[in-house]
């Protein structure tokens, strides 16, 4: 298949089953970066509630750049990952101060904020300001690869070469959209059926379940550390060694605080 065939089969799939999300009513860059940061590693569903949510408490830019991180982290709730609210704020912040509340339009310079990585700033810069660029996520790099390479992996410089070479320049901001929906509701009818069982461990094993209960404990009050970890100890089955390695890389990354042996969320 060729660029332009590969372009009308897509596009054409979109026009039928295009999905209508909150995010693609706007051109706002503050709430594409918002929907952006959230869909990070989270679905679709959970996200759109919260994005309204978290729109109506924190409107513009200098609201979230403003409120205390505690705040963020409650409206947070239910999304996980929390280390990506306390990211939103810190770039909240710097933009307000570094830019005066504008987003750069520039990838390289959006790259240096923090918590965005190359897919987020190249996302802000195509659904914001409509920028030709061609945009690589998990998805869209196996749709390049279905479709082009056989399914067998491929070099990241390929993938985005490819990636460039398919992009129908002046429509990029429904193409990647038309992307991303064909990735969601179309690729796994196309992907070869892995024959191996589900390898990864339960998420009831991992450190994120740790942290995200840390968090959820403080998201409701404060505690003195015995206290704590003894909530912890049932919540999480957790020796006390591994609930306080998972609590000092919380403190060290600015997610909670101790202040007269009292821990708190992060401010
Ligand atoms: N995931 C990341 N960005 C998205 C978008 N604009 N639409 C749907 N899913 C997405």
């Amino acid at each position: 298949m060729n660029s332009r065939e590969f372009q009308q089969h897509i596009f054409s799939w979109w026009e039928k089953n295009r999905r209508n999300l909150p995010w693609r009513h706007t051109h706002d860059p503050y709430r594409i970066f918002i929907s952006e940061i959230m869909l990070q590693q989270t679905q679709v569903e959970r996200v759109t509630a919260k994005y309204h949510e978290f729109l109506a408490r924190f409107p513009r830019i200098s609201d979230l750049a403003s409120a205390p991180l505690r705040d963020v982290l409650v409206l947070w709730k239910g999304l996980g990952y929390n280390r990506r609210a306390m990211f939103a704020q810190k770039t909240a912040l710097d933009i307000v101060k570094k830019y005066y509340g504008v987003f750069p339009k520039d990838p390289a310079l959006l790259m240096t904020l923090p918590g965005i990585g190359v897919y987020t700033a190249k996302a802000v810069c195509v659904f914001a300001y409509k920028m030709d660029l061609p945009l690589v996520d998990t998805n869209i790099r196996k749709i390049i690869t279905h479709f082009f390479y056989n399914d067998v992996v491929q070099k990241e410089k390929e993938i985005e070469k490819k990636a460039l070479e398919l992009l129908p320049k002046g429509k990029s901001w429904e193409w990647n959209q038309a992307l991303m929906d064909f990735g969601a509701l179309e690729l796994s009818k196309l992907l070869p059926k892995a024959k191996s069982k589900n390898r990864s461990i339960p998420f009831k094993d991992t450190n994120r379940f740790v942290r995200g209960k840390i968090i959820d404990a403080l998201r409701e009050r404060s505690y003195r550390k015995k206290e704590l970890l003894s909530l912890l100890s049932e919540l999480t089955h957790r020796t006390d060694e591994v609930l306080e390695k998972n609590l000092q890389s919380l403190i060290k990354e600015g997610l909670v605080a101790v202040i007269n042996g009292e821990y708190s969320l992060g401010s």
